[in-house]
């Protein structure tokens, strides 16, 4: 079958520029709004008049230039060193500092730059069988996915359920012989939460280990918070023992998707980083990151965003996104029957239900229905079930609209009740193993709730939040994992 319209297979004949970008434009409607203050995830929108444009401008003048080799594109290698100079400045590095050696690399996010340092502390040292990292159990996924990937270790340390921190004695107690690397959160992603790094990196240091700083997705907020006074702990190279620490640049600083800095404290930690080869009949390949052929694209973009911006942009962006999240945990605080898991110190607010008539997953659903779009955070250990909002500057002109529209919509929820799965269902979840998972049963399951037909999510989740709530961890990892399988088919 040909198809020259919709999301079909290879046109026979080559379309108009123009209904290509129409096409574009109308499976985009689909979408949540990356702009406009009213998405707390996934998107990082500063709201800033003609800076899409520029980032827009920018991708285009380097999409094609290639960052597989920096001596035939010197341009890019110009741009990421002003990057990672940047970087490092903003995080306690740089001449003039304590770590005045510091260097990186850019890579396309922050799960890269957490594989690479993981990379890292493993290749150096070679000795070890068995290589092991220590991450407290609030550290992103990336960890686990890292150690995943690279068949490392991972030994978790809980979080307290009231500080949402590990305990720095407990992280002590974890570090073996074989650990190679420990992991502080600056702040975690889920409750926005900065760890002791301060007190993580000296016991990690006493260990003769490497201590990574994830400051993915703060590393660009907390120090202009800082700047404006907000009492910002120390996380980064000014904190003795913390050897490399990974910003996004897609995150707070604006940037388009798709670059991350990742630092080092000297360049000999940075050293088993890199990969070269020359055993082969092909061109001499030394890739510095993951990938490698690399677009110019987003770094090009990031460059500009930076250099337009300025640091008088960003402290601007940090007080308008500061003022928001007050005005957001205002409105939490304000509504019985929810609970701020923690204060705000960052820039998430996260909170909880404490009220058995009021159902989270039922009230995400009731605030999407109102065009407010949050994320559920599924219970977890002794952590229950919570609401993360990522709050950026845009959302700063839309605050005083979320307290009234939170109002409603738990007014909703609370009509609605709770979500009840039926019997069977929640018996399944509970005693069903993932190795017992047969493709009938999940396709049965996920037609029950309204997951297959192509179409994405259903735009009410609570049931099926429900159902992996209830499940235990390993089972809703497999079950995510066949659900999307049935949502990645080929378009024909
Ligand atoms: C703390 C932290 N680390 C790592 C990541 C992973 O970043 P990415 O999604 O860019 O791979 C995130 C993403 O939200 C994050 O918040």
């Amino acid at each position: 079958m040909t198809d020259t319209a919709g999301a079909g297979a290879l046109p026979a004949q080559g379309m108009p520029a123009a209904d290509v970008l129409d096409e574009i434009r109308a499976l985009r409607d689909a979408d949540r709004p990356t702009h406009g203050g009213r998405l707390f995830a996934y998107v990082y929108d500063p709201g800033v008049a003609g800076l899409d444009e520029l980032a827009q401008a920018a991708y285009a003048q380097s999409a094609h230039v290639n960052g597989l080799d920096p001596t035939a594109f010197p341009s890019l290698l110009a741009m990421e060193n002003t990057l990672v100079g940047a970087a490092a400045r903003l995080l306690g590095g740089g001449p003039g500092t304590g770590a005045p050696d510091v260097v990186g690399s850019v890579t396309s996010g922050g799960t890269e730059s957490l594989l690479l340092a993981v990379k890292a502390a493993r290749d150096a040292r070679p000795d070890l069988a068995e290589p092991r990292i220590v991450a407290p159990a609030s550290a992103h996924a990336a960890f686990a996915k890292a150690a995943h990937y690279l068949r490392v270790a991972l030994d978790t340390v809980p979080v307290d359920p009231v500080t949402l921190r590990p305990d720095v004695a407990a992280v002590a107690a974890a570090i073996r012989p074989e650990t190679v690397l420990v992991v502080a959160s600056a702040p975690s992603y889920a409750h926005g939460v900065v760890d002791p790094v301060a007190e993580i990196a000296a016991v990690a240091a006493a260990a003769g280990v490497r201590c990574h700083v994830d400051a993915c997705f703060g590393g660009w907020a907390l120090p202009w918070l800082r700047r404006l006074g907000a009492p910002v702990p120390p996380f980064d190279f000014a904190v003795a023992g913390v050897t490399s620490i990974s910003v996004d640049l897609h995150k707070y600083a604006y940037a388009p998707k798709g670059v991350s800095v990742l630092l080092h404290r000297d360049p000999a930690l940075r050293a088993p980083q890199f990969f070269a080869y020359a055993d082969w009949p092909g061109y001499t390949m030394v890739n510095p990151v993951i990938a490698s052929t690399r677009s110019g694209g987003p770094i090009a973009a990031a460059y500009a965003t930076l250099r337009h911006l300025g640091e008088d942009g960003y402290l601007r962006l940090a007080a308008a996104t500061r003022d928001a999240v007050a005005g957001l945990a205002d409105a939490i605080r304000a509504t019985p029957g929810l609970r701020l898991m923690a204060e705000p110190e960052t820039t998430v607010v996260c909170f909880t239900s404490d009220d058995p008539g009021l159902d989270l997953f039922v009230l995400v659903d009731e605030l999407t229905a109102r065009g407010w779009h949050t994320q559920p955070q599924l219970t977890y250990a002794d952590l229950p079930a919570s609401v993360h909002l990522t709050v950026t500057a845009a959302v700063a002109p839309r605050v005083a609209e979320f307290g009234p529209a939170l109002a409603e919509a738990v007014a909703a929820a609370r009509a609605a009740g709770p979500v009840v799965l039926p019997p069977e269902l929640l018996a399944l979840a509970g005693s069903l193993t993932p190795e017992a998972l047969t493709p009938d049963l999940v396709a049965g399951l996920a037609g029950g709730l309204g997951l297959a037909g192509g179409a994405g999510a259903p735009e009410r989740m609570a049931v099926v939040n429900t159902l992996l709530d209830a499940a235990p961890a390993r089972l809703r990892e497999r079950l995510l994992a066949e659900f999307v399988g049935l949502l990645q088919r080929p378009a024909w």
